[in-house]
Formats: structure tokens, C-alpha cells, sequence
């Protein structure tokens, strides 16, 4: 195992060696297909999804992963029926508060990335005080996307930098890619080495949408539920054979 994911160069790695990146992001899909072939209730595909991320979670804060984002909730998830909001906001509730120690174990300081309009006063609660919590955690920082979309991520982001324009804070000029870095939700996380996606699709989603520029894509044919430590491995080792140019000349 080696870490090679701040190199601008690269060269690929060898063939079966497992690189592990500075930041990782996921797109956790194919819950409901996992429960529905399981012949579930949808919601169970979401609750055995909590495990995956216990591992997923454990397991990058173990290997040193330094950033890790997981699309929980995204915008256009609102429109999904009511029934599954309540009940996948239920899951994510009993999360910030049952998975405290395991956070805590594991050195990790959670963030969250996204809108909190939308977000009910009980669950925002239970996600400050755990971000309070694990504020003092120097190891991975967690970053929960909830409420989250990237496209949302840039308005709110040109709102902010529109508003300093028009206060005469900041002069036009002033308003290069560092700018706008730095109005993003979490300015303080490195862009994605990697952008894992599970159950086979090959879309982005409205995920990160600036972040994710020069992010290498693993696409995971399993679902979400089924995501554990050897799918984990794979995608460090397929990271491990990319090689990364950032539009440069090797
Ligand atoms: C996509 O599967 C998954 C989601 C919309 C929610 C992800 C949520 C969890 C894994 C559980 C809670 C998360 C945390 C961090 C505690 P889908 O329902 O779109 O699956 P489908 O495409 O097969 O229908």
C-alpha cells in the first residue's frame, strides 16, 4: 500500500498495489434495487446501506483517507415520496447519534456539506451537536451531504460572492477559481482524487459539480449495501493504476 495521490505526475502503479487517496467522494446508489431484488421494502435497502457506511467510514479513517464525502440526500431526493424522506431522515438521525462512538474511535470530525433550509430544526439539531462533538477529532473529516446538490453548491456560492461585490467588499476582478473555492459549503476539503459510484451507473449526479474536475471515476457494479472493504480495496487499487496529468505533458 502506498499513497500516491498528490503527485501531478503518476506513471500508474503496479498492476495489484493499493493507493490510497488524499480525498474521496461517493455517490452511495442502488439501495432500493438491492432491497427490491431482495424482495424488500425499499427502506431496508437504506437501512442495510448504514452498515456500508460504518465500514466505508472505518475503513478510509484507517487507511488514511483525509477527506471523505458521502452523498446521503441530495436536492432532487425531495421529491421522492414522503413515506421515504421521513424514513430516511429517520435513519440518518439514529446515525449522527448511534454512530458517536464510532466516529469518536475513529479520530473522525464530521461536516456537512449541503442546504440546511429544507432540513427539519430536530435533525439539524442532532447533526450541530454531533458536528460539536467530534470538532476537536484531527483524523478524516466526514462530510455528510445531505440536502446536497453541486449545481445549488455554485449559486449559493455566486450569491455569497455577489452579495460581497454589491457590499463592495470584493472587487469583480477579484473573483478567480480560489474565490469561489473558498464560498463552497466546505472550503476547507481537497477536491475528490476519487469519485466512487456504486450499483453500475456511470453519472455524476449533481455531485460536487466543481470539486470534481480532475477526480478519477470508479464505477462499482455492486449496490450500496453490498459495498464493503474488499469493493473499497478494488477502487484504491484501480486508483492505483491511474495516471494523473491535470492536462499536463508527462
Ligand atoms: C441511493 O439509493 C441512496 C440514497 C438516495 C440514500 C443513501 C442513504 C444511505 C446509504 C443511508 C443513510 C446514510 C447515512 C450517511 C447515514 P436509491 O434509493 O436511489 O437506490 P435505487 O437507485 O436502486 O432505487
Amino acid at each position: 500500500m502506498s499513497r500516491r495521490a498528490d503527485k501531478a505526475s503518476g506513471g500508474g502503479g503496479q498492476a495489484d498495489e493499493m493507493v490510497v487517496p488524499r480525498s474521496v467522494a461517493v455517490i452511495m446508489d442502488g439501495n432500493g434495487r438491492w432491497a427490491k431484488r431482495a424482495g424488500l421494502e425499499r427502506i431496508r435497502g437504506h437501512e442495510r446501506g448504514i452498515d456500508a457506511v460504518r465500514t466505508t467510514v472505518t475503513e478510509c479513517a484507517r487507511l488514511g483517507v483525509e477527506a471523505l464525502v458521502l452523498y446521503a440526500f441530495s436536492e432532487e431526493n425531495w421529491q421522492r415520496p414522503r413515506r421515504e424522506i421521513d424514513l430516511l431522515f429517520k435513519l440518518l438521525t439514529r446515525f449522527l447519534v448511534d454512530e458517536r462512538g464510532t466516529l469518536m474511535d475513529n479520530d473522525v470530525r464530521l461536516l456537512h456539506s449541503g442546504r440546511r433550509a429544507r432540513i427539519a430544526p430536530d435533525v439539524l439539531r442532532l447533526l450541530d451537536e454531533t458536528i460539536a462533538l467530534t470538532a476537536g477529532n484531527g483524523g478524516m473529516r466526514l462530510s455528510l451531504a445531505i440536502s446536497y446538490g453541486g449545481r445549488q453548491e455554485l449559486v449559493d456560492a455566486f450569491r455569497q460572492l455577489a452579495g460581497r461585490v454589491a457590499r463592495g467588499e470584493l472587487q469583480p476582478e477579484a473573483i478567480d477559481e480560489q474565490a469561489i473555492h473558498d464560498a463552497l459549503y466546505q472550503p476547507s476539503l481537497p477536491d475528490p482524487d476519487i469519485l466512487i459510484r456504486t450499483a453500475g451507473e456511470q453519472r455524476i449526479s449533481n455531485f460536487l459539480l466543481w470539486q470534481v474536475s480532475y477526480s478519477e471515476l470508479h464505477v462499482a457494479d455492486v449496490c450500496w449495501p453490498e459495498f464493503g472493504k474488499e469493493q473499497l480495496h478494488a477502487a484504491f487499487r484501480d486508483y492505483g493504476r491511474r495516471v494523473r496529468k491535470f492536462g499536463k505533458v508527462l
